[in-house]
């Protein structure tokens, strides 16, 4: 069997949970493969919210086992906390992969204390520790989640870690932890995590051998990728459909059907460039519409219109076999409705993302807008422009868009 995948085509936040709540109730298994506390991922059921950031958004799906692989980095604190702790018997369906990082609490202190020494050039990041944890897993000194069965050791291997960082950490104005108060810490997750701690890899890869329906949940997305993106204005993971792989142990062989989630205009949170950016009266009313506001650390998101350049680029580093068209409904009421088909580049059109997207200025194509397609689940409802709008996206990003998305909630959603 192949693992069908989910991704996101923008900066994140597309809207990637409802889809993948939604598609859930086909799949036997949904496994995260990246990123880690930084995400955030919204479900909304019969008017219930739940915010997700490690757990993978299939829980609600009581049926589905869910996987949080090796390239996530976790935050034991964040999932015992403020996770697992929303839903009953969890022990039972999650799986932690015991070579995924994890994520302590000097790492967010070292993510807050960069960023504030970087000033008015900073990232913008979540400040919960993700680039600290990525970089100490490249450079070989992170700890993994198999090390919370020994807590003692893990322990003393934090120590040393501390002594031998500890000119940085002056730098930083962060001390040394007790050796005894960090003891318990770690003894405390190892007590809650333990059951769910196992090789994820084999779990995934006898699933599919078992014939097993297996769903891949990314996180981020492709303008976040840490090669693909923005860079230095980007998230420390492989976001795109390739970190499946590596972020679980399957083969590219192995992924089956790539679903790219990206909603019908544009956000960012964070700093970098965005070059459909609207700063006036358009951006706000798509703020509130759209309520654009971060799921992880209640930030406002800056808002603009479709990049279809960025989406045309995304849909093919990925692989997209469909788009998932999510929050047509913001645009409800607007008489005109704008695209950035083009960039301009030192006075010269460019329909590719240059090195630099910094000085890329938007070249717009406006459409009808269309007055109300909020709630609508079913094709034939949606006004015409809605539906020309629609073909015109499926033109420029070069796929077809298979999900419709018209409210926060699961009901509310056109599959064609
Ligand atoms: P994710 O990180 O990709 O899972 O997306 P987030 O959950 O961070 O942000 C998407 C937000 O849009 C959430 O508040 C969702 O409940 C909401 N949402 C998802 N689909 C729609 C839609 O079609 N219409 C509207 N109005 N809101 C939506
Ligand atoms: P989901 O999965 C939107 C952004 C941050 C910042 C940059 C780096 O909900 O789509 P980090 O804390 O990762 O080092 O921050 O990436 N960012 C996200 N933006 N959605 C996310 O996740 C994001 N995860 C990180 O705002 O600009
Ligand atoms: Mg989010």
């Amino acid at each position: 069997m192949l693992a069908d995948q989910i991704v996101g085509l923008q900066w994140g936040d597309e809207g990637k949970g409802k889809i993948v709540d939604l598609m859930a109730k086909d799949y036997d298994m949904v496994c995260r493969f990246a990123g880690g506390h930084n995400a955030g991922h919204t479900v909304v059921v019969e008017g219930v919210k739940y915010a997700l950031h490690l757990i993978p958004s299939g829980v609600l799906n009581p049926n589905a086992i869910n996987v949080i692989g090796n390239g996530v980095v976790l935050s034991p604190d964040n999932l015992i906390d403020k996770e697992m702790s929303q839903f009953e018997n969890i022990e039972k369906r999650l799986f932690i992969s015991d070579k995924a990082h994890l994520v302590l609490d000097y790492h967010a202190l070292i993510d807050q204390a960069k960023e504030k020494l970087k000033g008015k050039n900073a990232i913008g990041t979540t400040g919960k520790g993700i680039g600290p944890a990525y970089a100490d897993k490249i450079s070989r000194v992170g700890h993994r989640v198999g090390e919370l069965l020994d807590p003692g050791k893990l322990a003393g291997k934090i120590m040393e870690y501390f002594e031998q960082n500890r000119a940085i950490f002056d730098v930083y104005g962060i001390d040394t932890p007790d050796r005894e108060a960090l003891t318990k810490q770690l003894q405390g997750y190892k007590a809650k995590l333990e059951g769910m701690i196992t090789n994820t890899t084999n779990l995934v890869q006898d699933a599919l051998g078992e014939n097993k329906r297996v769903l891949l949940e990314g996180a981020q997305g492709t303008m976040l990728d840490i090669d693909h993106g923005t860079y230095p204005y980007v998230t420390s993971s492989t976001t795109i459909s390739a970190g499946a792989c590596s972020g679980l142990g399957i083969n590219p062989k192995q992924i089956g059907k790539v679903t790219g989630i990206a909603k019908a205009y544009c956000t960012r949170v964070g700093n970098g460039p965005f070059p459909s950016e609207d700063f006036g009266k358009e951006g706000d009313r798509l703020r509130e519409k759209g309520h654009e506001f971060g799921t992880t650390t209640g930030r406002p998101r800056r808002c603009g219109w479709f990049d279809a350049v960025a989406a045309k680029e995304a849909v093919r580093v990925n692989g997209c076999d469909q788009l998932a068209l999510m929050k047509l409904d913001v645009l409800d009421g607007f008489e005109q409705v704008k695209v950035c088909v083009a960039y301009e580049v030192d006075g010269k059109r460019v329909d590719y993302i240059p090195y630099d997207l910094e000085d890329a200025k938007p070249v717009y194509e406006s459409f009808a807008g269309w007055e109300k397609v909020e709630g609508i689940s079913e094709y034939e409802q949606l006004p015409q422009n809605a539906k020309n709008y629609i073909s015109e996206l499926e033109k420029l990003v070069g796929t077809k868009v298979g999900i419709i998305s018209t409210s926060p909630d699961r009901k509310d959603t056109i599959v064609l």
